[in-house]
């Protein structure tokens, strides 16, 4: 297991925004400097709803990897890969089919709700259906221990979670396990097997979880254990089973307070977004054109930020005291909306010069950006080969 190993996709489907930023990338950036990150373009998944308009993919793939890197996300320190170029995704999908209750799909809350909502088209595809389950193959194929995703994700990093522990129900015995592990547990030298093999049994006899927690804590410090000796006995703690499969955390993200130009979501359906790395003057027009509160009519009218789009942009990019100027010059009517906004224009077009300036060389080079990918999917195969080792294996397609 890697608990410090960090994954998440974005679909290629358009171009990124503002609400990208805010929402996702940002938090990427963070993350990318306390774990080990592995961050993917979705290209497949892209197919299960564009499945009749793939050239969105082709377009918007190599701009999403330059708005990451504009964003910040650093190639040195995160992997970045193209789903389908490690076709292992595939094969572990096509692997986890065989043995998933399609009722675990078709509940799936997005199943529903993404068929209705997008109405226009037909997703009753064997592909859509499937799509969590290859997200769960994304995740597993990584072994990775935390999942950033927003709150729709969440039943997705769930039903992996089930995923992972019915595979390792299967297919996790093996003859001589028991053995095995009491053979991995005398490495932790004999006082802590001994402890090992007491908190198990207090979890296993008694259910006592404290206990269970405790003997993970002891494994994950033990430094002279390899890696199968550790997954070993992790899968020992809880019964007599190998993990083989690993269950994920989702790392939620705290929902994006972007709003978009009109004040609904930031959101390319709703035709209210600003492109990461929209032309300033493009900016400074959308800006300059939004909406404000109905009430103030004329300049002497007085408003209330709380029901004007701009109020919430100056809560992402005004300090205290600039937002305070707001509140008290709209309600007043001491300011007006042109002057109101202007701060707004040149705080947003400021942090985007920042990500022009990064994008610039993959703009002028996307030879940069293509090897920066091939690299990001060597190493991602990589990672991904040694768990299909596993996974065939216990599937008997190991036949040497
Ligand atoms: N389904 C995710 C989305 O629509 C994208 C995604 C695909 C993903 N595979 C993933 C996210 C694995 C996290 C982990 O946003
Ligand atoms: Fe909105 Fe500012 Fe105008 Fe008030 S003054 S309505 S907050 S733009």
């Amino acid at each position: 297991m890697y608990p410090q190993r960090v994954l998440s996709g974005m679909r290629p489907t358009g171009v990124l925004h503002l609400g990208h930023y805010h929402g996702v990338l940002k938090n990427w950036v963070k993350l990318q400097s306390e774990y080990e990150c592995l961050f993917f373009v979705a290209d497949w998944h892209a197919l299960t709803t564009h499945y009749d308009d793939p050239s969105v993919i082709r377009q918007s793939t190599w701009d999403m990897v330059i708005d990451w890197l504009a964003a910040g996300i650093d190639p040195s320190s995160a992997t970045l890969f193209i789903q389908s170029r490690v076709p292992e995704h595939a094969e572990l999908h096509l692997l986890l089919s065989m043995c998933t209750p399609l009722g675990w799909l078709e509940r799936v809350p997005t199943y529903k709700d993404q068929q209705d909502k997008l109405n226009d088209k037909d997703l009753s595809t064997y592909g859509f259906l499937g799509y969590p389950l290859l997200q769960a193959a994304d995740i597993l194929i990584y072994r990775a221990g935390q999942v950033p995703v927003g709150e729709d994700q969440v039943p997705h990093v769930e039903l992996t979670r089930e995923i992972a522990r019915r595979f390792n129900h299967l297919y996790g015995r093996e003859t001589d396990f028991e053995e095995k592990a009491e053979e991995s547990a005398k490495k932790l030298g004999g006082k802590r097997a001994r402890l090992l093999l007491e908190l198990r049994t207090r979890f296993q006899e008694q259910g006592d979880e404290s206990a269970l927690e405790q003997a993970k804590a002891l494994l994950q410090e033990s430094q002279n254990l390899t890696l199968d000796d550790r997954e070993r006995l992790f899968g020992y703690l809880e019964g007599a089973r190998r993990l083989i499969l690993v269950e994920p955390q989702a790392l939620l993200t705290e929902a994006s307070r972007m709003p978009g130009l009109d004040g609904q979501k930031m959101s390319k359906s709703y035709n209210n977004t600003i492109g990461l790395r929209e032309d300033p003057d493009v900016v400074a027009k959308k800006i300059r054109t939004m909406p404000t509160d109905p009430a103030r009519i004329r300049r002497t009218d007085p408003g209330t930020p709380e029901k004007c789009p701009v109020w919430a942009f100056h809560q992402i990019y005004s300090d205290e005291q600039r937002q305070d100027w707001v509140q008290q010059g709209c309600r007043s009517a001491g300011i007006g909306c042109i002057e109101c906004k202007q701060p707004v224009i040149d705080a947003v077009i400021a942090e985007q010069d920042i990500f022009r300036a990064r994008a610039k060389p993959f703009e002028e080079d996307l030879d940069l950006v293509k090897n920066i990918v091939a690299d990001g999917c060597e190493k991602a195969r990589e990672l991904a080969r040694q768990t299909m080792r596993d996974v065939r294996e216990v599937m008997g397609l190991d036949l040497g």
